[in-house]
């Protein structure tokens, strides 16, 4: 990101805390902003949050690790989630794992240099009779039950970067 486009950012970031920090309990509703403008909470931005705040570091700092809807690390445009619950881990989930880390040449809770596609593990996510699965962002994939498969999923987006960088070209 250039000096310009962080400016940008860091103005929003000043209009949010200005707009939130004198209601009860702003912490919350700022820091999810934040990563709404960010795409995730650099170790800077939460720094930045507190002195505005003139609250400590640390207390920012446990908010943000405390709740799971906050991203300390950035993520992909698309978001590999593979579901290493109970029935999905039995049926195959580690497979799905080694196939998209080594694929997309990232480890778990990675991101791609492009920035363009990240791999994480989730909890059961409801679908155990359609096990293993994992989502892609919001999309779910199911009865992933080969390597193929897997593929066939990733090369999905793949082909959608692929297409998006053609046609900005
Ligand atoms: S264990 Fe994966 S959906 Fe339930």
């Amino acid at each position: 990101m250039n000096e310009k486009e962080n400016k940008k950012l860091y103005k929003q970031l000043d209009e949010l805390i200005q707009k939130n920090k004198d209601l009860p309990g702003p912490l919350i509703q700022i820091l999810h902003g934040a990563q709404g403008i960010f795409g995730y909470l650099p170790i800077d931005v939460l720094n930045y949050v507190a002195e505005k705040l003139e609250k400590p570091s640390s207390e920012v700092y446990g908010v943000a690790t405390f709740y799971h809807l906050f991203h300390l690390k950035p993520k992909g445009k698309y978001q590999f989630k593979v579901c290493l619950g109970t029935a999905c881990y039995i049926r195959g989930g580690q497979m799905l794992v080694d196939v998209i880390k080594e694929d997309l040449g990232i480890d778990m809770g990675e991101v791609t240099e492009d920035m363009m596609f990240s791999l994480e593990a989730v909890r059961c996510i409801g679908a155990c009779g359609l096990a293993p699965v994992m989502m892609v962002n919001d999309k779910v994939y199911d009865k992933l039950i080969s390597p193929a498969k897997v593929r066939a999923a990733i090369n999905e987006y793949k082909n959608i970067v692929a297409e998006d960088s053609k046609q900005s070209a």
